[in-house]
């Protein structure tokens, strides 16, 4: 499926190890900065509906806020339950202080 370079947020948005919510085209996103480099995954958590944003970012593990599942950002894999499946990710780049991400068309 062909993946369509989107604005999701202005850099300045985005503060380092502070995830933050967006929503564009239906799709509810989370974009983390860390290092130095953005990641994306989608925001809902598999396990029930919690935002991923509004949970704690250590290093490169999202922990949802609800019930403490963790997920890697990079790959969206699950580390801890009680998610029983990982969640989407998005490829992202800065272009012009705008964060972009490549959204499935
Ligand atoms: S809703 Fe995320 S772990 Fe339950």
């Amino acid at each position: 499926m062909e993946a369509v370079w989107t604005k999701v947020c202005d850099a300045q948005q985005v503060q380092p190890d502070t995830p933050f919510a967006c929503e564009v085209g239906g799709k509810m996103i989370a974009i983390y900065l860390v290092d130095g480099r953005y990641f994306a995954t989608e925001n809902v958590c598999p396990h029930a509906y919690a935002l991923l944003s509004d949970g704690w970012l250590e290093g490169t593990e999202i922990e949802c806020p609800l019930h403490g599942a963790r997920f890697d950002i990079q790959s969206g894999e699950v580390l801890e339950g009680p998610a029983e499946c990982g969640v989407k990710t998005y490829a992202v780049r800065l272009d012009a202080g705008e964060v972009q991400c490549a959204i499935p068309a």
